[in-house]
């Protein structure tokens, strides 16, 4: 039994519609998923404050798995942490700053202490501050890669010895469809995206022996707080809870390799990276690099 979100449909996704009234979660060992008996398995997702973070964290929790959450904002992971128990779930809480190694190394140590070794990460945790060109807002770019970069590495060295040790496990980085095409206005953004990418790929052919799965996760627009308020500007967005759904498909799956959807915004993204400079400045609104870089292109 799924809990929450099933049934729902396309139009849901804001935070007050992941908080109707649903049945309980369900209880039920995972042991042949994750060869150990009598256990449910422990997903920890960073960023689980809001957006697509909480979406799956509570998605997760309604498949039955036990969540870890992290962020910044202590109190929106304790209501989310409070939602999903009166429900029957299980929720750890630990606020950290991803970009702080050591205290998001004892964050995930607290939540492994309270709910058992981690089967699955989701570093999900990201910021998009736009790239400005007089000044160099370089500051905001060196915050992007601390968080969005930086982030992921901590967040997988937290958890990959006890992984390693146990030959099980999944890794998720949360990356964006913006990873593939250096978009004006969001050079740093893109940048970050596409380090987190190539540095998913490598450890996933590192790994590929070692019985951990690899998965990088890039979305196109997904209306929460990090996307555009102007609808026109995030072509085929889909609601938090759309993506929640892909990603813990992709997990429940043990999907190895880059997963992007929805698919009409992957092929305008492959169209996009094929255009010259000129048409992919138009269609994004940047007018010849004179226009303020905050006009919100891809995610
Ligand atoms: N929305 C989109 O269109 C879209 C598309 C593609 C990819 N993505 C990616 O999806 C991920 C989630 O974004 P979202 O759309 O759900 O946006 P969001 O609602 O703004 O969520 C961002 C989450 O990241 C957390 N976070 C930010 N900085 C952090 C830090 N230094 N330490 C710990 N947590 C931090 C925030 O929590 P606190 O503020 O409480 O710390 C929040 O929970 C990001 O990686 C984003 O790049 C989004």
């Amino acid at each position: 039994m799924k809990i929450g979100t099933e049934g729902q449909t396309g139009s849901l996704g804001t935070e007050s519609q992941m908080r109707e009234p649903c049945p309980n979660i369900e209880r039920r060992p995972r042991s042949r998923r994750t060869g150990i008996a009598a256990r449910e398995p422990v997903a920890v997702v960073t960023g689980a404050s809001s957006g697509i973070g909480r979406a799956l964290a509570l998605e997760l929790a309604c498949r039955g798995y036990q969540v870890g959450l992290v962020a910044r904002r202590r109190k929106a992971l304790e209501d989310l942490a409070c939602e999903i128990e009166t429900r029957g779930g299980r929720a750890q809480v630990a606020a950290a700053d991803v970009g702080d190694r050591q205290a998001l190394h004892a964050a995930i140590q607290q939540i492994e202490c309270a709910l058992g070794p981690v089967d699955v990460i989701v570093a999900n945790a990201g910021l998009g501050t736009p790239t400005r060109l007089a000044p160099l807002n370089v500051a905001d770019v060196e915050d992007t890669f601390r968080v969005n970069v930086l982030g992921v590495v901590y967040t997988i060295e937290a958890v990959l010895p006890g992984m390693l040790d146990r030959g099980w496990g999944q890794l998720v980085a949360v990356s964006s469809m913006a990873s593939f095409k250096g978009l004006p206005g969001e050079s740093a953004y893109c940048a970050s995206k596409a380090a987190v990418n190539l540095y998913m790929e490598g450890l996933r052919i590192a790994l590929r022996n070692r019985g951990i799965a690899v998965t990088t996760i890039c979305p196109g627009f997904v209306a929460t707080a990090i996307t555009p308020m102007d609808a026109a500007a995030a072509p085929f967005e889909i609601t938090a809870l759309a993506a929640a759904r892909r990603i813990a498909r992709a997990i429940e799956q043990r999907k190895s390799g880059l997963i992007r959807f929805p698919w009409p915004m992957a092929m305008l993204m492959a169209l996009i990276c094929r255009l010259p400079d000129s048409l992919v400045a138009q269609l994004v609104g940047h007018d010849e690099g004179r226009s303020q870089p905050s006009d919100a292109p891809s995610r």
